[in-house]
């Protein structure tokens, strides 16, 4: 007997001596300078380090996530989110890779809303309606930092921009703030606070296209989606929604098990035609200020899970249809149609003009709030 426990002993004392020890990193925030826009302004990205050398870098125009590194099944890191290596990328790009979209996420019919008996006209960029808050949305402007933060939680910052009154057509002058954190639980959570001065509309939102495989040379076809939706809005050919909410039982649009995005993505489907893919808002089963869970997409080939929590009615899922190989990105690299989805935490497109969608309108004196985080993890 007391042999055996020498034994176990030994063998205890000898692993732990030969087993290496979980390396635990420093959580940081690392500011840089990331260039110039042509008036002379500069440009800073801000590296967010968690304490499992999850790394998220941030610019402050657009307050754009640029570069997502986080681990596959076996320790590798790489860079998950679609984007360009320098400042003029970000100026010229239109397909608003990793920004906070605003004032208003996805398209207004027309770019016209009536608001207390008037009627606005706003910027027109996307055929006849508006797209993202017009030609120079929040995504080209240049946000103020706020503020930095490490918490034993995980590295942040806060960015804001004030929109003034007329911007873009809108009303009142609007202050939208956004805080990233990336905590030590691998997530990013994005918190928004807004507030005007005149009675206005607002919906941002968050536009990172993810690539789990971390090779944007690959599309994003094979990775499985879950969307916890029993509808979603089906649009016109100019990509409005109708007003309707439709089943998605039974359709290419029914995401309430895991699939592979690329399942059904070419079946001969009017809504998926119109959209040359899938380029539509789910209307969540469940949103409220507990935050509840609402999509997941998982990468075989590495591992690599996310989850998304948000308490917004709406997800747009959109599979990247209009890249098409003519825009340089990251590293050289010519993105392709569908390397990379988003999962846009939003109200439902053209909600100002649809009275049966939840309201986007905010009062003086109310604060418009969105939380929404999306998990990185393994499997
Ligand atoms: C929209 C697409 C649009 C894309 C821009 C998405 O949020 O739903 O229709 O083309 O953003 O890159």
């Amino acid at each position: 007997m007391k042999r055996i426990f020498i034994f176990i002993f030994l063998i205890s004392t000898v692993s732990t001596l030969f087993s290496q020890p979980k390396k635990v990193e420093a959580q940081m925030i690392e500011k840089k300078l990331f260039g110039k826009l042509a008036d002379g302004r500069e440009v800073y990205e801000y590296t967010l380090s968690n304490t499992n050398g999850v790394k998220a870098k941030i610019i402050n125009y657009g307050a754009t996530v640029v570069s997502l590194e986080v681990p596959d099944r076996n320790g590798k890191f790489s860079d998950v989110v679609l984007g360009y290596d320098n400042i003029e990328g970000y100026v010229a790009d239109k397909s608003y890779f990793g920004a906070i979209i605003g004032r208003y996420g996805n398209r207004i019919g027309k770019g016209k809303f009536k608001l207390d008996g008037k009627e606005y006209q706003l910027s027109i960029n996307n055929g006849e309606n508006q797209l993202h808050g017009g030609t120079e949305g929040f995504n080209k402007k240049l946000w103020t930092v706020d503020a930095t933060d490490e918490s034993n939680l995980g590295p942040s910052i806060t960015l804001s921009y004030v929109s003034k009154d007329g911007e873009e057509g809108y009303p009142g002058t609007v202050k939208l703030t956004v805080n990233y954190q990336l905590t030590n639980l691998n997530e990013l959570k994005i918190n928004y606070t807004g507030t005007t001065d005149k009675t206005t509309i607002l919906n941002p939102t968050h536009h990172s296209y993810f690539n789990l495989t971390g090779d944007p040379n690959k599309t994003i076809l094979d990775e499985e989606l879950w969307i916890d939706a029993d509808k979603f809005t089906p649009v016109d050919k100019g990509l409005i929604t109708t007003g309707e909410l439709a089943d998605v039982k039974g359709t290419p649009m029914d995401f309430r098990k895991p699939i592979k995005v690329g399942a059904r993505i070419n079946d001969d489907y009017e809504q998926l035609k119109l959209g040359r893919g899938y380029d539509h808002n789910f209307v969540l089963n469940k949103h409220q200020e507990l935050i509840p869970k609402v999509a997941s997409v998982y990468d075989s080939s590495s591992g690599r899970f996310i989850e998304m929590w948000t308490d917004q009615p709406g997800v747009q899922f959109y599979t990247g249809n209009f890249l098409n190989g003519k825009v340089k990105g990251k590293n050289g690299i010519m993105y392709q149609q569908r390397t990379g989805l988003c999962l846009e935490a939003q109200h439902f497109p053209d909600s100002p003009n649809k009275p049966n969608f939840p309201s986007v309108v905010l009062k003086p004196g109310q604060v418009y709030r969105q939380s929404t985080i999306y998990k990185f993890s393994v499997k």
